[in-house]
């Protein structure tokens, strides 16, 4: 059997929406835990995985129908602690020997509901139900419910739409809720997970600092005396990969930085540096800007330069590794979120909005292995373990930077000139940023040049120059965001400041569109 060093607690999820935020909430307490879909959750794998805790997800599914996803059995009989939340409270007690009942109206619920306790008390509970009405604020989202409770199975607290909201059968350390307290909307649910891994004896014992130790190992045993290249492309992910692996194996790692001329001011250069002086990593600087800027010329489709710079990048990339002997891996920031075999209810494939940028074929095309030390890890855990890294602050909380840079920010035909133009805007716009003390509050800022010029008067002549969008949004992942609400008198003097330093624009736009309808980046 694998040995673990840390205690683990395991998700099997269901196909709930907001699974990702069970893992999130655990990780926040400390508590290492991993999703994995029903289907691959095994006898054998649980008996590997050895977990000192189980939780089941919700589902969009409904127990009554034949075939409807389950755990296995063996689940119940490894004697540890299960946590069951909306379908997996129905599957529990469904395959307890308890009833569960298709959706009615009178009994479905769907948002903000109060749970009110029963007479009895439970341990999970601790903390709940101190407001003054002596009720708890969760968030709902059912449509089928128990009617009839497992054996052994108690009530600890009832909603009006769930007679069952909160059950328990103390004897085995099984518990069931139908609401999801993983959800910002359950106010105190936190509360409620803490209160289940402390019973179940998680003694919080995953933080950064072992993670570091442990990850160190696995790359040292995973490449042994064989050499590792790394692309770099600046972003926080890399990079903390990169300084994490180097850690690991020193001069066995050789970073690839592929300047493809289409960078933000200075940033080439603040790359290098820290990389090649501050950390002293063999990095190798391919600036191929001429090469990308060349293929570029005349294009103006989006997704025409979107796989014009993909595919350049991979020929690029392989041209340089190729130089390095005996290179056997490749290192990748993968995270988490991209790991996660998600379970789809949907079906069909969803539709391209954009070709993302990613080097994604690269290591079967150059017959490389991976190295993933990122793949455990949520942004926000990259971040902490970029600290525990001690790479600069500045670095770590830097605004996300798409693989196509400036490319996508240059709607239409990209020169050079529109290029400088765009990196000296783009400056003074995120320097405005900063010197607000706006910058963390924002998900992602730059400036986008459009492809139009426009008239405007400086001292007593005409002027013909570039318009500038500017983009400023909050978001959690990328997937959704809202505009940032920036005042009126910041949106002026930023103008006046875009317009009075950057020869060529003379005009500024700010772009108010959420997403969706728009999408962060202008193509
Ligand atoms: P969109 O424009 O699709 O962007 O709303 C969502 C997030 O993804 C980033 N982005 C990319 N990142 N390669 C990347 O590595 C790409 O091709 C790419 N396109 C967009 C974008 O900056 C935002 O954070």
């Amino acid at each position: 059997m694998t040995q673990h060093m840390h205690d683990r607690l395991l998700i099997i999820d269901f196909g709930s929406q907001v699974t990702q935020l069970i893992a999130r909430r655990l990780r926040e307490l400390n508590v290492y835990c991993e999703i994995h879909p029903y289907q691959s959750v095994t006898d054998a794998f649980l008996a590997d995985f050895a977990p000192k805790a189980i939780i089941f997800s919700g589902g969009p599914d409904s127990v009554t129908r034949a075939g409807s996803p389950r755990p296995p059995k063996s689940a119940y009989s490894l004697g540890v602690p299960i946590l069951g939340i909306c379908y997996g409270q129905q599957v529990m007690m469904h395959d307890l020997g308890g009833l569960v009942e298709a959706g009615q109206s009178h009994t479905a619920e769907f948002g903000r509901a109060y749970v009110v306790p029963t007479a009895n008390r439970l341990s999970i509970l601790d903390g709940w139900f101190q407001g003054d009405k002596g009720r708890e604020q969760v968030w709902m989202s059912h449509g089928d419910h128990v009617s009839k409770l497992a054996p052994g199975f108690e009530v600890y607290g009832t909603s009006s739409g769930a007679p069952f909201a909160i059950t328990a059968d103390l004897d085995r350390n099984f518990y069931a809720v139908q609401f999801h307290p993983e959800v910002h909307h359950t106010p105190r649910g936190a509360t409620l997970y803490e209160n289940f891994v402390r019973l179940a004896g998680f003694t919080g014992d995953w933080t950064m600092r072992a993670y570091r130790q442990d990850a160190i190992e696995k790359i040292r045993e995973q490449v042994g005396d064989k050499r590792v290249i790394c692309g770099l492309s600046g972003g926080v992910d890399s990079s903390v990969a990169a300084v994490l692996i180097h850690e690991a194996i020193g001069e066995q790692l050789t970073c690839v930085f592929v300047d493809h001329g289409l960078l933000r001011l200075n940033e080439a250069r603040e790359v290098v540096t820290m990389f090649r002086d501050t950390y002293n990593i063999p990095l190798i600087h391919a600036d191929e800007s001429d090469l990308f800027l060349g293929a570029l010329e005349g294009v103006s489709d989006p997704e025409v330069k979107r796989k014009t710079i993909g595919k350049l990048f991979i020929d690029v990339f392989q041209k340089y590794a190729n130089e390095i002997d005996g290179a056997e891996f490749l290192a990748q920031g993968t995270l988490y979120p991209d790991v996660i075999e998600s379970v789809s209810f949907s079906g069909g494939p969803s539709v391209t909005i954009k070709s993302h940028h990613n080097v994604g074929g690269l290591p079967e095309k150059m017959g490389l292995k991976l190295v993933e030390p990122l793949r455990e890890l949520f942004k926000d855990e990259v971040r902490a373990l970029g600290r525990e890294l001690g790479l600069p602050e500045a670095f770590i909380g830097r605004h996300p930077f798409p693989g196509p840079g400036l490319a996508i920010r240059c709607p239409g035909e990209i020169t050079r000139d529109k290029l400088e133009i765009l990196r000296k805007a783009d400056a003074v716009y995120i320097d405005q940023i900063r010197k607000h003390g706006l910058y963390d509050e924002i998900w992602q800022a730059f400036a986008a040049i459009l492809p139009m010029r426009t008239v405007g008067v400086m001292g007593d002549g005409r002027t013909y120059d570039y318009a500038l969008a500017l983009r400023a949004v909050t978001s959690v992942d990328g997937m959704t965001a809202d505009y940032y609400p920036f005042s009126h008198e910041f949106l002026g003097e930023t103008a006046t400041r875009i317009i009075n330093e950057v020869q060529g624009v003379n005009r500024v736009f700010y772009d108010c569109t959420s997403k969706p309808p728009g999408t962060i980046e202008l193509e």
